[in-house]
């Protein structure tokens, strides 16, 4: 044991309450995402919608609150009028994003139906790169409508006589990368983004909408392309998106790649920055809230073969080792420590592709990577405020930070009265003895229950397989005695003290 660390929270240092959203994921039709994912009718498990029941049960264990779709890079060139209607009639198309064959075997009442099935909201996006919005407020209109136009009487012809309660749109996907169908200058989008707000507040005066930002906090026109595009959009709009991926073969060790947190709270802190700029050059009252609505892990610069117009092929099905989980657990609390402006993020992407569910091909089962335990955990124990943590511990440097804090901290207040604290220890030898220190919690003394839940393997670089379950927690649950708890090297942990009633 090593000389202890300190957590000190107070109930009135609130930094915000946590916006359920935060815990969504995505499903793009890419990949075996979708196809071979939550969706084969060919498997034991399926439903009578084609729908595996066993990744079904492990994504409500996962619990993702909301669920965006289609896309994804894939939005980009989507017909969704290909995917509605009767199955037997539906096109297979090229998918130009992806280099695949559509089947639309999927589409969007299929997605919607399962995402309320999953007890998930849906967030769908629209094609603002080759389309614009005619195909958004029809969609719109098809999906949320009840009755009395067209798309709203089409959908019902398809047999949903209820419209459906989508709350949260995006306007296109990640308009700035020159890698995206219709890529557009910020003006360009800024301006089309503006005119398809208000026209699809038209249809549906009830949604909320999310405007594009940076797709990557290395792009060239990261913080121009913010205050360009909400120069045109600001007032029509309700988030402004955010996109991060930590790859770990760009870091140049292992200690620097659990000090990812340091990069994802930086670049949260810059997209604020650039967007409280938008915001005064433009004299708005409201703050603009972020939808992080893709983030993740991803091994981005191994090479990707995908075949002649396949479909479904496997597509960055990264598999997942003890320190990405580490990493994944860092970027929750990144999240939660800016819960007053982040208050939608979407783990990308929910089965198979970058995912933490898997999934056998052949009617083979489902099983759990390392990176499903800390959003699993967070997602159900991560509700009410997020605290401020005055965190005293020890500090180091790596390869590619100077001042890295020894544990990575996130603490949540739960409406039950319970007190969680997310823990990274960067650490890869050290357990380090964590004192909790909760005294402005007057039903939280010694004898509060204390479950203590921890996400280790036997190596930094081991990886679940679908037989072999290497990585995993094991919780504990005691009356804590007032001393520091051991947070072992090189872990995620959670640590909960519930008031006895
Ligand atoms: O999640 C995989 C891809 O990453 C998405 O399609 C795109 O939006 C991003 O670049």
């Amino acid at each position: 044991m090593s000389s202890p660390s300190r957590v000190l929270v107070d109930p009135s240092m609130v930094i915000g309450d946590i916006d359920p959203r935060v815990y969504g994921s995505f499903v793009e039709h890419m990949g075996r995402c979708v196809y071979d994912g939550i969706f084969d009718p060919e498997h034991p498990t399926a439903d009578e919608a084609g729908f595996r029941q066993d990744v079904a049960e492990l994504v409500r264990e996962l619990g993702p609150t909301i669920l965006r779709y289609p896309g994804g890079n894939f939005v980009s060139g989507y017909h969704w009028e290909d995917g509605v209607g009767p199955r037997e009639a539906r096109p297979r198309r090229r998918d130009l994003a992806w280099r695949s064959i559509e089947t639309n075997q999927v589409g969007t009442n299929e997605f919607l139906g399962y995402a309320r099935s999953v007890g998930a909201e849906a967030m769908m996006a629209v094609n603002l790169g080759t389309r614009g919005i005619d195909a958004a407020t029809a969609l719109l209109e098809y999906t949320t409508l009840r009755d009395g136009s067209y798309w709203a009487d089409l959908r019902r012809e398809h047999g949903v006589a209820e419209p459906y309660d989508v709350p949260v749109w995006c306007l296109g996907n990640e308009m700035d990368g020159p890698w995206q169908l219709g890529h557009k200058t910020a003006y360009e989008y800024g301006r089309l983004a503006a005119e398809t707000a208000v026209a699809m507040r038209r249809v549906n005066p009830a949604i909320e909408l999310v405007a594009c930002g940076t797709s990557k906090p290395i792009m060239p026109t990261f913080a121009t392309w913010e205050a360009q595009v909400l120069e045109q959009c600001y007032q029509h709009v309700d988030y402004l998106s955010m996109h991060m991926y930590v790859d770990p073969e760009r870091t140049p060790d292992l200690r620097s790649l659990l000090a990812s947190g340091i990069d994802i709270d930086a670049y949260i802190d810059a997209v604020i920055a650039s967007v409280d700029y938008a915001r005064a050059a433009g004299k708005h009252s409201k703050a603009m809230p972020l939808a992080f609505d893709e983030w993740n892990v991803w091994y981005n610069s191994r090479p990707r073969e995908i075949g002649v117009w396949p479909v479904a092929p496997e597509l960055i099905g990264d598999i997942y080792s003890l320190a990405d989980a580490l990493v994944v657990g860092s970027f929750i609390n990144s999240i939660l420590r800016r819960s007053d402006r982040v208050r939608i993020a979407c783990l990308a992407q929910l089965v198979n592709v970058i995912a933490p569910i898997r999934t056998e091909r052949g009617g083979g089962p489902a099983w759990r990577q390392s990176t499903f335990y800390p959003f699993a955990y967070a997602s159900r124990y991560g509700r009410g405020d997020s605290l401020h943590v005055g965190l005293t511990t020890g500090r180091h440097s790596t390869e590619s930070h100077d001042d890295v804090a020894d544990l990575d901290v996130a603490a949540v207040r739960e409406p039950s009265g319970a007190v969680t604290f997310f823990v990274v220890n960067r650490d890869l030898e050290r357990t380090i003895p964590l004192e909790l220190d909760v005294r402005g919690f007057s039903s939280l003394g010694p004898g509060a229950t204390l479950t203590h839940a921890v996400l280790s393997g036997p190596s930094a670089e081991a990886t679940n397989a679908v037989d072999q379950p290497r990585i995993g927690i094991e919780e504990s649950v005691t009356s804590w005695d007032g001393q520091p708890v051991g947070i072992p090297p090189l872990s995620w942990s959670m640590v909960r003290l519930q008031p006895n009633t």
